[in-house]
């Protein structure tokens, strides 16, 4: 993808950042997501794009804005961008660290249209990408990924979603001697986690929102980590949708590049709240944003201050 349009779409990220940031803290979780949401809307609009939502608020019954299908843009590259504009609403509404605004785009075809289901997750860094596997246990992954990062098992750090779906996994988890990191909301960070170095997770398992999945596969694939998932229905509505919708065995583990299709893919998160990868936008000038371009491979942290924002010197700390 071409630096100026990457630089746009983080323009995107930010416009939502700075909306949600507004409500940081004030308890509203919908007012919030809305604020956020209708300002990644307008930033899209402007931009010179065809761009398609194949992963956005839900389906179009269901979302008046950036529901799936939704064409955003004035005209111009066939782009398809996955956005979730509050990456953990709670978080926002709640001050609570690591919420992020989010978007990922490729070109048309290229993001898979995942419904919203719930959805297995499995993911590790670079070092131990190969030997995660979905189909074994939690035991048997927590030791392949200590064997691979060469420490013992015990200093293994497994990240979940704290809910009760996934307390089996967690309970084994603890079985097999590593240690476990709760969540409360947020797993594209969870993900993301395990390829920082010093984020102090070096393997991710549980199971979360589906479209969540394709915004951190994207990002595994740009920063080469390893990740697969394996939809998970509720009932025979969301197996519908996903028959409609996924284009590819339902059933079966969904790898990295099976969510992702191409290397022309870009994730970028700005930050919302304070977090371990990014500061929050706050009530502040400037906003903070990762950028990984999957072609160029590079990974950015990127400041960006807006002078008009602040009502006095600029700050600089
Ligand atoms: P929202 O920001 O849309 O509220 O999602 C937050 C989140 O924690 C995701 O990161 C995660 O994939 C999903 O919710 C889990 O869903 P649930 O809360 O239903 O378990």
């Amino acid at each position: 993808m071409e630096a100026a349009r990457i630089q746009e779409m983080m323009d995107v990220t930010i416009a939502a950042a700075f909306a949600a940031g507004k409500w940081v803290g004030r308890g509203d979780k919908n007012t919030a997501d809305g604020a956020a949401v209708a300002a990644m809307r307008e930033a899209l609009n402007q931009l010179p794009i065809s761009g398609r939502v194949v992963i956005g608020e839900g389906e179009r019954d269901e979302a008046p804005m950036l529901f799936i299908g939704e064409e955003v843009g004035s005209g111009g590259e066939a782009i398809d961008i996955a956005v979730d504009p509050i990456e953990g609403t709670n978080m926002t509404a709640y001050n609570q660290p690591n919420s992020i605004a989010v978007l990922a785009f490729a070109p048309r075809g290229s993001l898979l249209y995942a419904p919203d289901t719930y959805m297995h997750k499995i993911a590790a860094g670079p070092a131990a990408r190969d030997v995660i596997d979905i189909d074994a246990t939690p035991g048997d992954n927590c030791r392949a990924v200590a064997a691979a990062l060469d420490k013992p098992v015990e200093d293994v750090v497994v990240c979940f979603l704290d809910r009760e779906r996934n307390e089996e996994k967690i309970a084994a988890v603890r079985e097999a001697g590593a240690r476990v990191r709760l969540i409360g909301d947020g797993d594209v960070f969870g993900v993301i986690s395990t390829a920082i170095a010093g984020a102090g997770i070096d393997l991710y398992l549980g199971s979360g929102a589906a479209p969540e999945g394709v915004l951190a596969a994207t990002a595994m694939r740009c920063i080469d980590g390893g990740f697969q998932g394996r939809f998970l229905f509720r009932n025979d509505d969301e197996r519908r949708r996903a028959e409609k919708t996924a284009g590819l065995d339902i059933d079966g583990v969904l790898r990295r590049d099976d969510l992702v299709r191409t290397d022309d893919a870009v994730f970028i998160a700005t930050g919302i709240t304070d977090g371990e990868l990014l500061r929050g936008v706050g009530s502040g000038d400037r906003a903070n944003s990762l950028v990984m371009d999957c072609k160029s491979k590079t990974i950015r942290f990127v400041e960006t201050i807006y002078r008009g924002r602040s009502t006095g010197a600029l700050s600089v700390a």
